[in-house]
């Protein structure tokens, strides 16, 4: 019988990086995919040809997050599917100029940019097989917050302040590490060669440096409590 593949979860993983990331992973994983809203059908069913698969709706202005979360969970352990691998994908990176906070705004952004990582990373930590790797996407903001962007800096920023204390929390069963990306997959409003000419390599990331990245953190027994910055040097301009 052929080895089963290694299950890992992807929360935020149907859709834009998220999703490019799975079709790197499907290879040689098995995925689990969250979103909070249905993904294009089609799509599911092609990858769903290549590796095994299961998707949950986990909205994180969802009131009920809580109990489905839960239920989900329990379900996946019944029907003997252990995860080997998490990665929180989900955020929003919306344009915020000082001037255009209101709270609503503030609160929504904390919450999915952070709050709703941080209430994943409690929820997955104990499902977590011995020995796994919990993996946050953040964003090379961290060192240089984006000024049109402060809100999202800001939450990326409180979220890089996390993994350091969540791997001494988790130590010495779990490790944590987080990847703080530059350009992997630009928007349709931004401009990828401006994009490029930011970094010292003169190109941007893609999905596949992503998945290397998350790879290598995941086979790496040694490193935890780490944020790997994979930005093509842009922090050095
Ligand atoms: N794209 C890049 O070049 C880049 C660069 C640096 C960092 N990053 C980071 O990488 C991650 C993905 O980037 P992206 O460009 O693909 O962002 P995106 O297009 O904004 O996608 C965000 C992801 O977050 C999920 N999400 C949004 N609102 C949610 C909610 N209320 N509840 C649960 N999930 C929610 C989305 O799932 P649904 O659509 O199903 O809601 C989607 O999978 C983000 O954390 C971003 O900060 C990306």
């Amino acid at each position: 019988m052929p080895e089963e593949k290694p299950w890992w979860i992807l929360v935020g993983g149907m859709r834009r990086l998220g999703r490019a990331i799975a079709e790197e992973l499907a290879q040689d994983h098995a995925l689990v995919l969250t979103g909070s809203q249905d993904a294009e059908a089609e799509w599911l069913k092609d990858l769903a040809i290549r590796t095994s698969l299961r998707t949950f709706r986990w909205d994180a202005m969802d009131p009920e997050l809580d109990h489905q979360m839960m239920a989900d969970l329990a379900g996946l352990e019944t029907t003997g599917i252990r995860l080997t691998g998490a990665v929180i994908v989900a955020g929003v990176f919306p344009e915020q100029p000082l001037g255009t906070w209101t709270m609503g705004k503030l609160e929504t952004i904390w919450r999915v940019n952070m709050s709703f990582p941080m209430f994943c990373a409690q929820a997955l930590a104990p499902r977590l097989a011995d020995d796994s790797c919990l993996q946050f996407l953040l964003d090379t903001c961290i060192h240089q917050p984006f000024l049109k962007r402060l809100p999202y800096s800001a939450a990326k920023s409180g979220l890089a302040a996390l993994v350091p204390g969540l791997a001494q929390l988790l130590a010495p069963r779990l490790r944590v590490v987080g990847h703080a990306i530059g350009t992997a997959l630009p928007d349709e409003t931004s401009d990828p060669e401006w994009l490029a000419s930011l970094s010292l390599v003169k190109r941007n990331g893609n999905p596949a440096d992503v998945a290397r990245s998350l790879r290598f953190a995941s086979e790496s027994p040694y490193l935890t409590g780490e944020i790997i910055t994979l930005d093509g040097g842009r922090r050095w301009i």
